[in-house]
């Protein structure tokens, strides 16, 4: 019998979202997923910053809007600290085909962090609200958003920041359930994300750390969360968005099928192709798959600088993978 399908504790299907990843969440890997028909729900592109000078609008970003190779509507994201930079960034962006606009206040990079963006944002909640009121005035309504963390220090400041965040209304709102000072390791907090399903005006995506159907069904228990965002897990699996509607694991073949996709993928878009710059280029998705690779299989991919190599040694892996 086929698992039942997911559902919230409002009774619906779970929004599924694609977490923005700089350098990983890229046309080649939207091409991929497109390709598997793995799609998310929605997406959110990495962020581009905006700076009191000018946007940084890298083409790779801005080519995952303008050529979406997939049905999803995608939503572009900001990294900012003042208003007037980032309300005259809404207005570029506006003209391109986007379903609306995210504002980062998670990044932890510490040069994100020192210009006041991303995580820095959350240190001082005044400054926060400002700026979400500015966006929430100045874009047309469903089309604005946040993603956020539970605050710099301790989960103690995400009271004031929630409030922060929903004086202005955002259409939805994620989540990654991780402190600042936590940066990509140690328990998410799904008490942080539960109170904010109880205040925020909008639907609530709990993200960090969800690989599984498992571990889904266990946050969106726990948080009773209108949907999740994930990134590695889907670097990782693309086919956990199959499993979570319900659809069954990978096989062996889906895998090695995923491994020479992405493989393919990301070679066609190489600025400067030579078989080294394209094996840096799988690495920066391989590093979250390693994991499921035996250590010989890893040992060798992590200095394999020719893409035929890496091919065999990705269906080696693919074989080798326990099944799911
Ligand atoms: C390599 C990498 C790049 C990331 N880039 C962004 C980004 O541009 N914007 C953002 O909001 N979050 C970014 N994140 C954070 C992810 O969106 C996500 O919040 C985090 O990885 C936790 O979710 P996960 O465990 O499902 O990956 C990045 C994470 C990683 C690992």
């Amino acid at each position: 019998m086929p698992p039942a399908p997911l559902m919230t504790a409002f009774g619906s299907p779970p929004l599924l979202a694609l977490a923005p990843m700089q350098d990983v969440t890229d046309l080649p890997f939207l091409r991929t997923l497109q390709r598997l028909h793995c799609l998310p729900d929605f997406i959110v592109t990495p962020y581009l910053r905006s700076t009191t000078t000018s946007c940084v609008m890298p083409d790779s970003i801005i080519r995952c809007i303008t050529d979406n190779p997939t049905p999803c509507p995608i939503w572009a994201q900001l990294a900012g600290s003042e208003v007037e930079p980032l309300l005259r960034d809404v207005a570029t962006l506006q003209k391109l085909p986007i379903a609306g606009f995210n504002l980062n206040a998670g990044c932890p990079a510490p040069l994100v962090n020192r210009h006041g963006a991303g995580a820095a944002l959350l240190k001082n909640p005044t400054h926060l609200r400002r700026i979400c009121r500015a966006m929430r005035d100045a874009i047309p309504p469903g089309r604005w958003s946040l993603k956020c963390r539970i605050g710099w220090e301790s989960s103690e400041e995400f009271p004031q920041i929630l409030e922060a965040v929903c004086s202005s209304s955002p259409d939805f709102l994620a989540i990654h359930a991780r402190t600042r000072r936590q940066l990509y390791a140690g328990t998410t907090d799904d008490a942080s994300v539960r109170l904010a399903v109880q205040l925020a005006p909008c639907p609530v995506l709990a993200n960090g750390n969800i690989t599984s159907l498992a571990e889904t069904e266990h946050r969106l228990r726990n948080t009773q969360a209108h949907g999740i965002m994930i990134g590695r897990g889907i670097v990782r699996n693309p086919y956990l968005l199959r499993e979570l509607r319900g659809g069954i694991s990978p096989s062996r073949t889906e895998m090695s099928l995923y491994y020479t996709t992405l493989l393919e993928e990301t070679g066609r878009e190489l600025s400067h192709p030579s078989p080294a710059a394209h094996c840096h280029r799988m690495k920066k998705f391989l590093s979250f798959c390693y994991a499921d690779f035996p250590p010989q299989i890893d040992y060798s991919l992590r200095r394999c600088t020719s893409p035929a190599e890496m091919e065999k040694l990705l269906l080696i892996a693919a074989n080798a993978s326990p099944s799911r």
